[in-house]
């Protein structure tokens, strides 16, 4: 019995290792979007930032823009913007910095500082396919 735990544990450990390697980036967002910001204050710096006159965001008021790609199932997506894997340190830095990653991008450098684009991702993580693509508030 003790021979077939020592040979049988390791193994298990190992697997689950590789599965969460393979998964990476969701745990990643998945255990991080309550860590990473306030949701409902990333909802508020939307709003106020304006973000919806350029994308269409599921739950936030009159957010319609067509300027940019629309940000639903925001969570679920791999890349931002075709270029990032899409991952809260990349998305933070898009949120600040767009033209750093794409200088002819037309979405603005807003002056979102560290904390409120943290608040702004953690809002995007929320949006999951399962919420529908016709939740336009
Ligand atoms: C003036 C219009 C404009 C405003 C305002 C704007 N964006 Fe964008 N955004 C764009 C455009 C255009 C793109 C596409 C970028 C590209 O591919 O070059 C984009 C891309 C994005 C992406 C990546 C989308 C994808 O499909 O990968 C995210 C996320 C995003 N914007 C979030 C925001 C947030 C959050 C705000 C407010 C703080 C904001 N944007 C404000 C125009 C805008």
């Amino acid at each position: 019995m003790r021979t077939w735990l020592g040979v049988i544990a390791p193994a298990w450990i190992a697997l689950c290792m590789a599965m969460a390697g393979c998964n990476e980036g969701k745990v990643t967002r998945e255990v991080s979007v309550g860590q990473l910001g306030n949701v409902a204050h990333g909802k508020q710096l939307i709003e106020a930032y304006g973000c919806g006159a350029c994308h269409i965001i599921p739950g936030v008021h009159d957010a319609r823009g067509k300027v940019g790609p629309p940000l639903l199932y925001f969570a679920e997506r791999t890349m931002i913007t075709g270029e990032l894997p899409n991952t809260p340190p990349n998305l933070t830095r898009w949120i600040q910095h767009p033209r750093q990653v794409e200088p002819k991008t037309a979405m603005p450098e807003l002056g979102v500082t560290q904390a409120e684009a943290n608040d702004i991702a953690a809002y995007l993580y929320t949006l999951r396919g399962r919420e529908g693509t016709s939740w336009i508030d």
